[in-house]
Order: structure tokens, then C-alpha cells, then sequence
């Protein structure tokens, strides 16, 4: 009789058992399954970077929390918004436990922008709705965006990376304002719209 074989795997198989080349069979579909979704995948990720430029966050830099606020770059009198000489935006601001400072940052429509971030404690995120904007704001590191606003408007960031009791209150904004209106602004005026 087959089922007394004496060697174990040569013997019939029991009801319900499926055999090992069908499971093979399966397991090669799912596997090629698999396959194709990570390639779909990599195509999405590589076409949203060529057309909507969204790329994982690349800068490094570093930079003193400890210090940052005494002198250099994010000294308090350089945040907000800066204008270049080749008519780009830079805009400047620190997160921390709960805050964006400034609160509220004002640039131009149809100008390219460069924000530019660092963090004082613990990692904080930095996201603008329906922009490539999302980075994450590690102290010690400065953040880099770079993104062009098509339409006016405020847009609304939320600390975007939990940080601690406070992070649900963590929020600032932009204000993206037509280019005529930015350009009759006060320089001081366009560093950033707090006051209102
Ligand atoms: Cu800052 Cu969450």
C-alpha cells in the first residue's frame, strides 16, 4: 500500500492537503503580484517627484539649537520672509514646543520660495495642504522647501509631527499674496504678518 511507504513524503496525501507543486504554483502568482504593485509604487513615487516635485526632504545642514537664536541665520532679526536678489523668497522660521515664529509668514504668488527651518527642542513637522510642502524639523538640522504658490490665499501648517502636550496647537500660516500687493509692502511689512 502507497500509505505505508516507507519513506514519509512519498506517501498519498491526507484529504484537504494541498500539494506542494500547487502551492509553489501560488505562491509564484502572489509573488509576481507582489512585484508588480512595488513597480506601480516606484512609478508613482518617481512621477509625483518629476511633476509635482515632491522629493523626500535632501538638505543637510546642521546648526547649534543651543546657540541658534544668538547670532547667524536664525538670529530673531532675520526670520520671516527675505527677499533675494534675483526676486526669490526666503523664508526663515524656528519650531518649537508649541510654536512656528514667526507665527505667520507672508510671500508672493508665482515667486519661487525657499523656506528655510530649524528646530530649538524636538522634531517638529512642517506642511502646507495641497503644496509639495512637507518636512519634518529635526533639531540640529536646518529644513529646506523649495515651492512656488499658483494661487493666493492662506494657507494653514500644522505642526505635522507629534511633539509633545501641545503639538495639537501647534499651528501657523502663510499668507500667499498677489505679487503687486507683496511688492508695495514695507520691507518690514513683508518679513511677516503677526500683527494682523
Ligand atoms: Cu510641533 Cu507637533
Amino acid at each position: 500500500m502507497a500509505d505505508t511507504h516507507p519513506d514519509f513524503l512519498q506517501r498519498p496525501l491526507l484529504d484537504g492537503v494541498v500539494p506542494a507543486e500547487q502551492v509553489a504554483r501560488t505562491e509564484k502568482r502572489w509573488l509576481a503580484v507582489m512585484v508588480g504593485m512595488l513597480i506601480v509604487m516606484m512609478a508613482i513615487v518617481v512621477l509625483t517627484g518629476v511633476t509635482n516635485a515632491i522629493h523626500p526632504p535632501s538638505n543637510v545642514e546642521t546648526i547649534d539649537p543651543t546657540t541658534l537664536h544668538l547670532d547667524g541665520e536664525f538670529a530673531e532679526s532675520n526670520l520671516g520672509t527675505a527677499q533675494e536678489l534675483d526676486g526669490s523668497l526666503t523664508a526663515r522660521l524656528i519650531a518649537e514646543q508649541y510654536a512656528f515664529v514667526p507665527e505667520c509668514v507672508k510671500v508672493a504668488v508665482d515667486t519661487p520660495v525657499k523656506f528655510r527651518l530649524t528646530s530649538t527642542d524636538v522634531v517638529h513637522g512642517f506642511l502646507l495642504p495641497a503644496t509639495n510642502v512637507n518636512t519634518m524639523v529635526v533639531p540640529g538640522f536646518v529644513a529646506e522647501v523649495r515651492t512656488r504658490f499658483t494661487r493666493p490665499g492662506i494657507y494653514r501648517m500644522p505642526c505635522n509631527e507629534f511633539c509633545g502636550n501641545g503639538h495639537h496647537g501647534m499651528w501657523s500660516r502663510v499668507e500667499v499674496v498677489p505679487k503687486e500687493q507683496f511688492h508695495a509692502l514695507a520691507p518690514t511689512e513683508r518679513l511677516s504678518c503677526v500683527q494682523q
